[in-house]
């Protein structure tokens, strides 16, 4: 039987990319997004050009009613799920004398409350059905070290890595393990595209200039392409990390090594 992944926040971007590379990795996907056309869009692409099934399906990961549909929505189709993926993110840059509540919110809300919520309610269907599953947050670099101007999405980050590993001790008796992926910057992203003017400005240089001076901060000197992050998940889904839980694996060209 094929297993089941649901990824939140596969609508676009990294998200997308890793739903696709799930179902080529065998998996029937469900793809979950606050923007429900382009989950359906993703759905039907891997229908088209897998053997995988797929679903797109619209939630707001920060409303528990949103999640539990979607959690009986996934029930109702396939009857279990294998594997959570989280990846719903939001970031929005000021300095802390600017930064809005709002903003601040909203980033706690969409990196973090919504990773708890999904955590919750998957976490019952696995443990109905007896599923050693595996959950794995989509985090950041700055979910261990702190991100100038970027308050709001660092704390929310570094919560991630907390629930994380409260997590895995609590699911552990279920053999469910749970990982945060700390990433390095997807250079070429429409996150990173859009906060390069506040980038320029905190580091007083040319727009031109950015990319570069990010990868300059990288050993292995380049970007965090999607591809990496793939990798890395499909072996923490794995049955051969099935040793390895409440980690916060770094992905980041040794950008952090702790
Ligand atoms: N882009 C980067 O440089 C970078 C670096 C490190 C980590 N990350 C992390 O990788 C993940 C994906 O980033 P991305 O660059 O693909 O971002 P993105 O903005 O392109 O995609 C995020 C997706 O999350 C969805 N989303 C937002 N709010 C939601 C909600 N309430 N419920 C459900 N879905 C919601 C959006 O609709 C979007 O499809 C995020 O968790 C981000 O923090 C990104």
């Amino acid at each position: 039987m094929k297993k089941i992944a649901v990824v939140v926040g596969g609508g676009q971007t990294l998200g997308a990319f890793l739903c696709e590379g799930l179902a080529q990795a065998g998996y029937h996907v469900v793809v979950a997004d606050l923007n429900g056309e382009n989950a359906q869009k993703i759905a039907q692409r891997i229908q088209a050009n897998t053997k995988s099934q797929a679903i797109g399906w619209q939630v707001d990961a920060g409303d528990e009613k949103s999640v539990e549909r979607l959690v009986q929505e996934v029930d109702e189709q396939f009857g279990r799920t294998d594997l959570l993926v989280y990846s719903a993110g939001t970031a929005k840059a000021a300095p802390i004398t600017d930064f809005k509540l709002e903003d601040f919110n909203l980033s706690v809300k969409v990196n973090l409350t919504g990773y708890f919520l999904c955590a919750k309610h998957f976490s019952r269907l696995m443990i109905r059905e007896k599923i050693k599953g595996r959950i794995i947050q989509i985090n950041s670099k700055s979910g261990k070290v702190g991100s100038k101007h970027n308050s709001g999405y660092s704390a929310a980050k570094f919560g991630g890595v907390g629930l994380t590993q409260s997590l895995a001790l609590d699911l552990a008796d279920n053999g469910i393990t749970v990982h945060s992926l700390m990433l390095g910057n997807l250079l070429k992203s429409p996150m990173f595209q859009s906060l390069i003017p506040q980038y320029a400005q905190k580091l007083g240089i040319a727009e031109s200039e950015v990319e570069q001076t990010y990868i300059d901060k990288v050993p292995l000197k380049r970007g965090c392409d999607y591809q990496d992050v793939l990798d890395v998940l499909l072996f923490y889904a794995s049955e051969k990390a099935s040793y390895c839980t409440g980690q916060s694996i770094n992905i980041t060209g040794g950008q952090v090594m702790f």
